[in-house]
């Protein structure tokens, strides 16, 4: 007891040494190493999960494949706060759902990288070339202008005579698309419109739009499931090659309509009537300012663009219709007295207040991109957080929607938009120098469809069913879970309601 007390160290190495064996020193060591990392991981401010010597990363990282990326956000963003730190692929990633950070992000330049698995991007042909999942500065910025030219000016008043002329084609001859039982898969109808007016106005070569848009599904789902996957993944081939087959089927399709294009482009007494999307990247092929490989995949990103978020998001607006009947009301005495019974023109397009404040609710409500995906480039510093260049970052904007501003934040209500909103708090396309390149022509495309769907036809959902019926995803963008029955709808032509209600 007295040696204890006048000299403890050599006491407790004596007993030590005495009571367990010769490894326990270097174990215990070991450990104490450990909790000195494990503490020195856990400086960081930043609210979250823990380190735990590189426990916590990988729990982080299998809840977003387990979960997918948008359930895993909000679990995070519920669970730790709306500004969270969490790991993906073992990099720092955080989470917010501030529109103060949000708006931070999207504003500066040194947020134009989004992330994702580089062997996942190979894999689907995005890494380095395309627009949408560039991560390579330099080279996105070479191809953001083609397709800001293309999505702009001139393009987007043609779009709307495509739109309402592609519309009413589809409608007239949706006997072919209708069940025994009188119903309607109108999400595929959707898919179909927008790849047929993104062609018209992008391509103009003609195609069989069934086929391809199925590729394109498989296509998005190939992208859904590599982007976030571990290297470890890709080095067992039989896991991935149905991906890679996905990818390749439609790869191959687009260069097939690319080399008609290219013959056609040939071929042409005055080349200024073809001068669109697609001519410009061939042409800036032509001068070497572009790789063939470079000029498929924006052409197979334009295409695909659209019908993925466009045909989605009207496909959730139908079922909103079905759901709101005073809704569709609004709209139709809207639409009667702003254009009567003729087509709808690029001059109504601002007078259309009521069906506008409808298609921003439904993206608000029922979003299909919820998730906007950055990375850091330099050192910054996010609502008083620290953040490193390299980091990861996620907006969680579809949870922002739902948590501030607006007065019935979990209600489906045009009431939400009856105030003008700052736009920091609504930003279903996000914006900044990657923003949506498409988000004008969208909201051109979806007034232009939607009218024109309304003008012809009243839509009915099967009784008892609606949107909460609807099985999601919920990844990367809230896709329908296709492999469960869809919600399947009723077109009533509008000419048959004014005879039944007569007949009455
Ligand atoms: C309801 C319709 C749409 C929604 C909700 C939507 C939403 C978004 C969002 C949130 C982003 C990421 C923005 C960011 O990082 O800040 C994005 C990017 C993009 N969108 Fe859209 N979009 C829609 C329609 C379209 C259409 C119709 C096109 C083209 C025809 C298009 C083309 C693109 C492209 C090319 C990018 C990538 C831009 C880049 O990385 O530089 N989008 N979109």
């Amino acid at each position: 007891m007295i040696e204890e007390s006048l000299n403890p160290g050599h006491y407790i190495s004596k007993v030590v040494s005495e009571t367990m064996p010769a490894a326990t020193l270097p174990l215990l060591l070991l450990m104490g190493f450990l909790f000195l990392m494990w503490n020195f991981e856990e400086t960081s401010s930043i609210p979250g999960p823990g380190y735990c010597m590189g426990i916590g990363p990988l729990i982080s990282h299998w809840r977003f494949l387990w979960m997918g990326v948008g359930s895993a956000c909000n679990y995070y963003n519920e669970t730790y706060g709306e500004f969270v730190r969490v790991w993906i692929n073992g990099e720092e990633t955080l989470v917010t759902s501030k529109s103060s950070s949000m708006f931070h992000v999207m504003k500066h330049g040194h947020y134009i990288c989004r992330f994702g698995s580089k062997l996942g991007l190979k894999c689907i042909g995005m890494h380095e070339n395309g627009i949408i999942f560039n991560n390579n500065p330099a080279l996105w910025k070479e191809i953001r202008p083609f397709f800001t030219k293309a999505l702009s000016g001139p393009g987007l008043v043609k779009m709307i005579a495509i739109c309402v002329d592609s519309t009413r084609e589809h409608l007239d001859h949706l006997q072919e698309v209708t069940t025994e039982l009188g119903h309607i898969n109108a999400l595929n109808l959707m898919r179909c419109i927008m790849l047929d007016t993104s062609n018209r106005l992008f391509l103009g070569i003609p195609l069989d739009e069934n086929a391809i848009v199925l590729k394109i599904q498989n296509y998005f789902d190939a992208w859904q499931a590599l982007l976030l996957k571990p290297d470890i993944f890709f080095k067992i081939s039989w896991l991935y090659k149905k991906y890679e087959k996905s990818a390749k089927d439609l790869k191959e399709a687009i260069e097939i309509l690319i080399e008609q294009k290219r013959q056609k482009l040939s071929t042409a007494e005055k080349l200024e009537e073809h001068m669109d999307f697609a001519s410009q990247l061939i042409f800036a092929q032509c001068r070497g300012e572009l790789t063939g490989e470079n000029v498929n995949q924006c052409v197979l990103e334009m295409l695909i663009a659209a019908p993925d978020t466009l045909s989605v998001t009207l496909f959730f607006m139908l079922a909103l219709i079905a759901e709101h009947p005073h809704v569709e009301e609004a709209m139709m005495k809207e639409i009667q007295a702003v254009m009567g019974d003729r087509d709808i023109e690029s001059e109504d397009m601002p007078k259309l207040k009521v069906v506008e404040s409808f298609i921003y609710e439904s993206m608000r409500y029922q979003p299909v991109v919820d998730l906007v995906m950055r990375k850091a480039l330099q050192d910054d510093v996010i609502d008083g957080y620290a953040v490193k260049k390299g980091t990861n970052i996620i907006l969680n904007i579809g949870r922002m929607h739902k948590l501030e501003f607006f007065p019935k934040p979990n209600e489906f209500s045009l009431d939400n938009f009856e105030k003008s909103v700052p736009h920091r708090y609504f930003q279903p396309f996000g914006f900044g120098p990657r923003g949506c390149v498409g988000k004008f022509i969208a909201m051109v495309m979806m007034k232009a469809i939607l009218v024109s769907l309304l003008q012809r036809c009243h839509i009915q959902i099967q009784k008892g069913k609606g949107l909460k019926n609807i099985p999601k995803n919920n990844d990367l963008s809230l896709h329908p879970n296709e492999t469960q029955p869809l919600l399947e709808m009723v077109f009533v032509p509008r000419t048959n309601m004014a005879k039944n209600q007569e007949i009455k």
